[in-house]
């Protein structure tokens, strides 16, 4: 039987149930700063198949496990545990559309800041379309933020935390205020690092450029997977430090991530960028990730994995 949101199955702590039912504690430590690690973990229908793909499974569970570890919360789970999780959650809905499914690990109990234990897991499927407002527009007007993106010697950007999104969040806060759809960053130096739930390209004569991930990016999965696809469509992409003037004058730029998928970026603070369309590349990219996250096109160094 097909489940509305609100009432959809998750997979909690070993059990499949109702998401009303999946109770937290209040003074959890999760609940009062942000003590968990996370994914959003996309899967894709396949109409012609009628097959749901998990996109690159193990690399969402490989960067779990290495913010886990930063954080010293121990994972209790396998790899193959939290697959079956997963796939138990997006069964149990007998879902058949795209999907983010968020699979955390949270500190509960009654400890503070420092706790270390008990750790629980839940595993939440959201219908994409359920995503947040940003990640589904067809194109963003950005501004850079006057928000600084974390730094390595304050909270490690690479650590996908829960409590890191409070950066993400003034950011996105005033970019909302000042009638954008989102933001990029700078980082500590002044390089351009990422957006608030998303990395960055620039596109300058059909080379595609992303800051270096010592630029206070998190290690983003789609970031690497546009790196992988880029030569195949005959484009370069370098990794290297951007100077924000090269974002104003790019030819085209765009934010990359699971949930925001390739969206181009249509001008940076009102300044349009490829006259306010999205350019050429980046439509490409684009259309060629859609076909891998399907598994319409198949790359050897791309893993997805099918649910049913
Ligand atoms: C801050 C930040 N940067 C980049 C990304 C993109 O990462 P991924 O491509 O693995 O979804 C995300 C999304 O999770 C994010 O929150």
């Amino acid at each position: 039987m097909k489940t509305t949101v609100e009432n959809r199955f998750i997979w909690y702590n070993g059990e499949i149930v109702n998401v009303n039912d999946a109770k937290i504690n209040v003074l959890a430590p999760t609940a009062q700063f942000g003590l968990n690690v996370f994914e959003g973990i996309p899967c894709y229908f396949n109409e012609e198949q009628k097959q749901l793909y998990a996109f690159r499974l193990d690399d969402h569970y490989e960067r779990l496990l290495r913010s886990a570890e930063m954080l010293e919360i121990n994972c209790p789970f396998s790899k193959d545990e939290m697959k079956k999780a997963l796939i138990d959650a997006i069964k149990a809905n007998e879902y058949d559309e795209n999907l983010s499914v968020r699979q955390t690990l949270f500190v509960d109990g009654f400890g503070s800041w420092g706790a270390a234990e008990p750790v629980g897991m839940f595993v939440a499927p959201i219908p994409k379309r359920n995503t947040g407002k940003e990640y589904n527009k067809t194109g963003l007007n950005v501004c850079v933020s006057s928000w600084r993106r974390i730094s390595e010697d304050m909270m490690s950007p690479r650590i996908k935390c829960g409590a890191n999104y409070i950066n993400s969040r003034m950011g996105q806060r005033e970019a909302l205020k000042n009638g954008y759809d989102t933001c990029v960053f700078l980082n500590r130096f002044g390089k351009l690092s990422e957006g608030p739930g998303s990395c960055l390209f620039i596109v300058q004569d059909k080379t595609l450029i992303t800051p270096l991930l010592t630029d206070s990016v998190l290690e983003s999965i789609t970031r690497d997977t546009v790196i992988k696809i880029a030569p195949r469509l005959g484009f370069n992409a370098i990794e290297r430090s951007i100077d924000k003037t090269e974002l104003y004058t790019a030819d085209e730029a765009f934010l990359c991530g699971s949930a925001m998928e390739i969206t181009p970026i249509l001008s940076v603070d009102g300044q349009k960028l490829n006259g306010g369309e999205a350019g050429f590349v980046t439509e490409k990219v684009h259309s060629e990730y859609l076909a891998v996250v399907k598994g319409e096109k198949i790359y050897s160094d791309i893993k997805i994995t099918p649910v049913y």
